[in-house]
Parts: C-alpha cells; sequence; structure tokens
C-alpha cells in the first residue's frame, strides 16, 4: 500500500487538502481526489483566478478552463466553459465518456448539459464588483484574502493575486498517480484567451511510473516550454522532482526578459511520492499533505529576488 499525498498550486489549496484528506485516507482514488480539490477552490468566491471567484474577461464574461489525467491515454480538458463552474468535472466526463480529449466553448457547455450537470450562476458579486471598478477607472474594492480572512497568514503572495491557478497532483494508497488542473484565466484576458492550464503537456502532464507535474502563472510563458510535459520528461531522464522544475522555470527566465508581472512556477510529484516546486520570483507557496506533512510552503528554488 502506499502512503497518500496530495500537493496543489497556492496555499488556498490547503482548504481543500483538509477537506478531501479523511476520503483520501480511507481509500478514496487519487482520481477523485484531484477532481474534489479543484471542486472545492472552484465553489470558492474568496479565490479570485479559478471558478466562481475568478474574475472575467475584459467584456466582464466569465469563461472557465481545466483538464484531468491519469495518464497519456486517459486524460480531458475543456476550454472557455461560459455556463458550467465545474470546469474539471466537465473535463473528467470528456475523458470517461468520449473518446475525445478536449472540449472548447459553448459546445463544452452543451455536452455538460448532455451530462446532466447544472448550469450555475459565474461571476460572484465580487467578481461583478471588480470588473464594474476597473470598468469605471477605479482601483474597485480590495480584494478579498487568498488564504484566510484575517489575511495575515500570507501576506507576502499578495503580488500574484489575480493571475493564478489550482493544480493539484495526488498519488492513493493504491499508488495511482492523478492530476487535475482549474483556472478562470488572466484576469481582463482578451475574449477567448486560453492558457496553459487545459492544455495537456502544458498546465498538467501524468506519466505513470514517472510522476506527473503542473503549474500556476502567466500560461503563455508555461505553454512556450511546454512546461508540465518537460517536467515530466526530466525527471524520467532522472531529475528530482524540484530539478525538473527549475529546469521548467530556467527555460522561461532564458528565453527572454520577463514583464513584471509575469511568473510562473511548476510543482511536480514523482512516482515514489517525493515531490518538489520551483518559482520564478518570490510570494509563492504550495500546499501540501501526506501523512508527514500538513504544510504550504515557499518553493524549493526561486530564481528570481523579486
Ligand atoms: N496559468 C493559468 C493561465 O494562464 O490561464
Amino acid at each position: 500500500m502506499a502512503d497518500p499525498i496530495i500537493i496543489s498550486t497556492w496555499s488556498f489549496g490547503k482548504r481543500s487538502h483538509d477537506a478531501v484528506w479523511p476520503a483520501l485516507i480511507d481509500g478514496a482514488s487519487s482520481l477523485d481526489t484531484v477532481e474534489k480539490v479543484c471542486r472545492i477552490a472552484e465553489d470558492d468566491p474568496a479565490i479570485d483566478s479559478v471558478g466562481y471567484g475568478g474574475r472575467p474577461d475584459r467584456e466582464g464574461r466569465m469563461t472557465l478552463d481545466g483538464c484531468i489525467m491519469l495518464q497519456p491515454r486517459q486524460c480531458g480538458a475543456v476550454a472557455c466553459v461560459r455556463r458550467h463552474r465545474h470546469p474539471v468535472s466537465i473535463a473528467r466526463q470528456v475523458m470517461e465518456r468520449t473518446d475525445h480529449v478536449m472540449l472548447v466553448g459553448p459546445l463544452a457547455d452543451d455536452f455538460a448539459d448532455a451530462c446532466d450537470m447544472p448550469a450555475e450562476p459565474m461571476l460572484s458579486p465580487e467578481a461583478k464588483a471588480a470588473f464594474d471598478a476597473r470598468a469605471r477607472g477605479a482601483a474597485g474594492p480590495p480584494p478579498a484574502p487568498m488564504d484566510n480572512p484575517s489575511g495575515a497568514l500570507f501576506p507576502d503572495e499578495e503580488p500574484w493575486r489575480n493571475h493564478d491557478t489550482i493544480g493539484t497532483l495526488c498519488i492513493d494508497q493504491r499508488g495511482t498517480l492523478a492530476g487535475a488542473c482549474s483556472t478562470s484565466g488572466m484576469a481582463w484576458k482578451v475574449p477567448g484567451r486560453v492558457g496553459d492550464s487545459p492544455i495537456i503537456g502544458h498546465g498538467l502532464y501524468v506519466r505513470p511510473g514517472v510522476g506527473a507535474a503542473t503549474g500556476t502563472g502567466t500560461g503563455e510563458l508555461v505553454m512556450g516550454e511546454c512546461g508540465a510535459f518537460l517536467a515530466v520528461e526530466r525527471m524520467a531522464l532522472g531529475d528530482t522532482p524540484t530539478e525538473a522544475c527549475v529546469a521548467v522555470v530556467q527555460r522561461i527566465v532564458d528565453a527572454g526578459p520577463l514583464e513584471p508581472h509575469e511568473t510562473v512556477a511548476m510543482i511536480a510529484l514523482a512516482a515514489d511520492g517525493t515531490w518538489g516546486s520551483a518559482s520564478i520570483r518570490p510570494g509563492y507557496r504550495t500546499s501540501i499533505k501526506s501523512l508527514t506533512q500538513d504544510d504550504a510552503r515557499t518553493a524549493h528554488r526561486v530564481l528570481l529576488d523579486s
């Protein structure tokens, strides 16, 4: 029997971990676990970059992206979902009920309808207020604290607000790896924009027997390097999870100058249960829950000072 472990991007993953842990140690599958981790974040109006709390595009319309993966022949993804709050669950239905990997736009919503998934309100009052304030040219209300109502736990996560993702990786008691990813994408994006998160090999990759990787940050940068696939390939070639994550973020940094708002963090979980992370900039944390760890910790390696 394997020791179960879950890692997720950002400290807000910790809330989801606490909720799914009892079932995971009671034998729940890694696939069910990663779906549930994302669903909890997708429902949380305090998380301003995923699901219901996410910020809309520049026209004020919410579009959501997500994917889920067990192995290269078992993965599903959706992008630009407009009426359903749980892209991760639609992605799972794509994986389990179709011969395809990815559905996009209104037809992905239609597929969710056909799977009896309810359409739900997509834009939280906070997100609507932020959009309205932006449209008026005002700074808008202060964003809800990302981590807890006091906002005091992890104030150094502040710089990345409005641009992140929940990516989650899990090994269950049977030793099965799974991963999932969910995002509302870049705040105020050009309508139709899709980032790395729902793209298999970019925002998420899982190779049984080797490991899994996912990331958060500026999707366009991750897509330029096939980030999650690259991290898993590096583990296949012998890198530790942290070395694999460093390889991805280092390539992004080496590829050219970054805008001040651009950044990426990667996390990786090897099939043996070891895990690692790397971030281009400070201010990022990974949530980790296992039999011996229950934490939200800063990246193992951070490449730049700010
Ligand atoms: N990493 C999420 C996005 O760029 O959409």
